[in-house]
């Protein structure tokens, strides 16, 4: 990475994913979110990106962050709303206002699960999407990122 500027990376998750370490580990593994997190921070730094991450269980401040986003500017999102994926307009309108790059990622195969998580209202804002891979969907999702601002740059 040397001679490139550092990249900043936000990583924001929803409500309940802080609880992770007690939901069901079929579905979402054995990980704590302050894990989850560290991970993302390590695989976003080996791809050249600061990582920063926030995670709320209120609607309202998980508009008014990636309002901060839209604002401050960033090179990528990764983002993981939980259960607002699947009907919240709210975070979909404020998602559209971002400039950069944007990952939906989850823990568990949503698109196997019950009918109502087979919907996702801001997939089609999404650059990257990943499922069903637990952490390693993250690193998949920095990667993609990465992957796709380099060819960005390059054309
Ligand atoms: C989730 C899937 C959602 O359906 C669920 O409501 C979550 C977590 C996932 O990471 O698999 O809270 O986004």
């Amino acid at each position: 990475m040397a001679g490139e500027a550092v990249k900043t990376l936000w990583l924001l998750h929803g409500v309940n994913l802080d609880m992770l370490g007690r939901r069901d580990p079929a579905h979402y593994g054995l990980l704590t979110l302050p894990e989850l997190e560290a991970y993302v921070v390590a695989r976003a730094a080996a791809r050249g990106f600061t990582a920063r991450c926030h995670h709320t269980n209120h609607e309202g401040e998980f508009v008014e962050q990636i309002h901060e986003i839209v604002r401050d500017g960033a090179d990528a999102v990764i983002v993981n709303p939980g259960a607002w994926t699947h009907y919240s307009y709210a975070i979909r309108d404020a998602l559209e206002m971002v400039e950069a790059p944007i990952a939906e990622v989850h823990l568990s195969a949503v698109e196997g699960r019950e009918e109502w998580r087979r919907r996702s209202v801001i997939a089609e804002l999404a650059a990257v999407r990943v499922s069903g891979k637990g952490r390693e969907g993250y690193g998949e999702a920095v990667d993609a990122l990465a992957d796709l601002i380099a060819l960005r740059e390059r054309s």
